[in-house]
């Protein structure tokens, strides 16, 4: 099939390399000409693990080539997909210009049947204004369908998401996009489910809502267990082990953040309350989150006192490991909160420090997590990349100049650790 896609980011890309992958033809547009020569030159614009090797193999198959044109994708596909920003406004409702503007100009270059398909995460009724849009300036007697296409891979594993989905979500209202759709994703053999428009919509935004829940519900109970002396991975473990709950998602630490969830979540209260209803438990998630970088900033300096003048290392700034994304990454929330007493930063991130140097040009970026931890007061950890948790201790201990590990993310056994002389505090564990 020959298929469109509409912005070349995460999901843009991620999607077009496994579409293609599957033997499709992939039209990829985006308006960021700077970002289409990379590609063009085999480059690729952000860190995906094995997104580079696809893109490059199916560029070189020619089922996979990038322009700035809508219209020319518009002229060669029959299903076109829309993967663009929809960024947070200061309100937290979306910012949904993109997705207007591209519905509008693929309306405009519509000359036979299209499928446009919505698939950057947007809120309910959407798909109905995309329809509305579309019909109003598309040339008289062409047909299509809108349908909505919710996207859930993960940043760090979106390949192997993309190619190996629990689930497909197709919203559509025409059994002509049904099967197109259904065409479409049968080589990944994977469970569709097929909805209305609406609900398909919603399915994207509870989803992540109910993680982003988990995460803030797991992280109160860990600061619970910090007052009571009790254990969180022990509490996490018992819970986890009641199938209604699972474990996935039960992780204490100092909270989420990435392009998604911290969006997602405000998206979602802002829709309902534009619907009439307070998402108020949503508003408590939100809170919850906030506070657990303060919580960290608070933990290093009831270790260091005063903070003013002292050297912390920070260990991890990406919003995860496996990743290079730092938006609404905690770590960038707790190094500001530190700069702003005074501290001393120096930093290190496998993947992310050169944009995090967009962010804080003025801070101290190391090669390596020992050049972060040399002569430093503290050293807390924001990621838990598995090369942290690997580290020789005794190397550690003898380079800083007070053994002092805040642990974020809870990657260390605390008992090895002390033993092996560090002061230790990490999320929720005695
Ligand atoms: N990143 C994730 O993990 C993830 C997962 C699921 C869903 N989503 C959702 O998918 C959507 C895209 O997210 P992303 O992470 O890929 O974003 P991104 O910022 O990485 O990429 C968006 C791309 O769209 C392009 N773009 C913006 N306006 C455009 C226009 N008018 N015409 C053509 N291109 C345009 C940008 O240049 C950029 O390359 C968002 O709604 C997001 O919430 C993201």
């Amino acid at each position: 099939m020959k298929i469109g896609i509409i912005g070349c980011g995460h999901v843009g890309l991620v999607t077009a390399a496994c579409f293609a992958q599957k033997g499709n033809s992939v039209f990829c547009v985006d308006n960021d000409e700077q970002r289409i020569n990379m590609l063009r030159a085999g480059r690729m614009p952000f860190y995906e693990p094995g997104l580079e090797d696809m893109i490059l193999t199916n560029i070189r198959n020619r089922r996979i080539v990038f322009s700035t044109r809508i219209k020319d994708a518009v002229n060669t596909c029959e299903a076109l997909f829309i993967s663009v920003s929809t960024p947070s406004m200061p309100s937290g409702a979306l910012d949904l210009s993109a997705v207007e503007h591209v519905s509008r100009e693929i309306a405009v270059n519509m000359r036979s049947y299209k499928l446009i398909v919505e698939k950057s995460t947007v809120p309910v009724r959407t798909c109905d204004k995309v329809h509305q849009t579309i019909k109003k300036y598309v040339p008289r007697g062409v047909s299509f369908d809108v349908a909505s296409n919710p996207e859930f891979l993960r940043e760090g594993s979106a390949i192997y998401d993309s190619m190996n989905p629990d689930r497909i979500v197709i919203g559509v209202s025409s059994k002509r996009a049904e099967n197109i759709l259904k065409r479409l994703y049968k080589p990944f053999k994977a469970r569709i489910i097929t909805t209305d428009i609406k609900s398909a919509e919603l399915i994207k935004h509870a989803s992540n809502s109910f993680l982003a829940m988990k995460i803030s519900f797991i992280n109160a109970v860990a600061n619970v267990c910090e007052l009571a002396d009790a254990n969180i991975d022990e509490v996490a473990y018992g819970i986890g082990m009641d199938n209604r709950i699972g474990h996935a998602f039960l992780k204490a630490g100092t909270g989420y953040g990435g392009s998604c969830f911290p969006k997602d979540v405000s998206g979602f209260i802002a829709i309902a309350d534009s619907l009439g209803y307070n998402f108020g438990i949503l508003k408590e998630v939100q809170k919850t989150n906030l506070l657990q970088r303060q919580y960290m900033v608070r933990k290093i300096e009831s270790e260091l006192w005063i903070v003013s003048n002292k050297t912390i290392g920070i260990l991890g700034l990406a919003f995860k490991p496996d990743t290079d994304d730092i938006r609404e990454a905690p770590a960038l929330d707790v190094i500001k909160m530190l700069l702003e007493k005074g501290a001393k930063i120096k930093a290190y991130d496998p993947k992310a420090m050169e944009n995090v140097k967009k962010v804080f040009p003025d801070i101290t970026y190391c090669k390596n997590a020992y050049e972060t931890a040399d002569k430093a007061d503290c050293v807390a950890v924001l990621t838990e990349w598995k090369e942290f948790a690997g580290m020789n201790l005794k190397k550690l201990k003898n380079i800083m100049s007070h053994p002092t590990i805040i642990d974020g993310r809870n990657i260390f056994d605390p008992a090895k650790i002390r033993k092996a002389g560090f002061t230790y505090h990490s999320v929720g564990r005695p």
